[in-house]
């Protein structure tokens, strides 16, 4: 069994999309894989009540308990790996997770991490990327699954859907449109690597 731990900060619809996904297209029995756990920085993510109702074990880890970066990601990388299967060690999904991860934490993942960004990389790598799309009068926006490397929101890509910037968008009406594409297109990635 292939074991995924999806990481959150917040509302979590991508983690909860991926779930649906898994459910919907049987990801258990095609690719021997499952959502294992739902691990949040932020005891009041919205996200973690969606995983628990899908009895989905989850847990909390408050980045701001620990001394540094790298304690913190030492200790988020100890209940990750609980999840290590005799054949498989854990994937990790980062769907909505607000830290910046470690080089070290980044290593030990290398191939079995990924992210989902809300820009079409490598343009608008890091936050507001929906105020500065519109802001640079870019016709077109969207959202990038990618691989995760030490460097911030690069990686190779996996998947990218594009939305149009309509002239009366605001960051948020166009959060909204590229958000639905972004719960197509993760769960899409995920089955695509789990298939391999
Ligand atoms: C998504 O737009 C994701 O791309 C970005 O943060 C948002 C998280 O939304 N990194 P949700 O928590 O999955 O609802």
């Amino acid at each position: 069994m292939k074991n995924i731990v999806i990481l959150i900060s917040g509302g979590g619809s991508n983690m909860a999309a991926i779930v649906q996904a898994a459910q919907q297209q049987q990801w258990e029995r095609r690719f021997g894989a499952r959502v294992a756990a739902v691990i949040s920085n932020k005891a009041e993510a919205e996200g973690l009540a969606y995983a628990k109702s899908q009895d989905i074990s989850t847990a909390v880890l408050d980045h701001k308990a620990y001394a540094s970066r790298e304690d913190f990601d030492a200790a988020l990388t100890q209940v990750i790996d609980g999840y290590a299967t005799p054949a498989h060690q854990p994937w990790v999904v980062l769907a909505g997770f607000m830290r910046i991860l470690t080089p070290g934490f980044v290593a030990h993942y290398a191939g079995r991490l990924v992210n989902i960004h809300p820009s079409l990389l490598p343009a608008f790598a890091g936050l507001n990327t929906h105020r500065r799309a519109i802001e640079a009068g870019c016709q077109f926006a969207g959202a990038t699954v990618h691989q995760v490397t030490a460097d911030l929101d690069h990686g190779p890509i996996l998947a990218q859907a594009a939305v149009p910037v309509l002239p009366s968008d605001t960051p948020e009406a166009l959060a909204a449109r590229v958000l639905s594409q972004e719960h197509r297109i993760y769960p899409q990635a995920i089955a695509n690597l789990l298939s391999k």
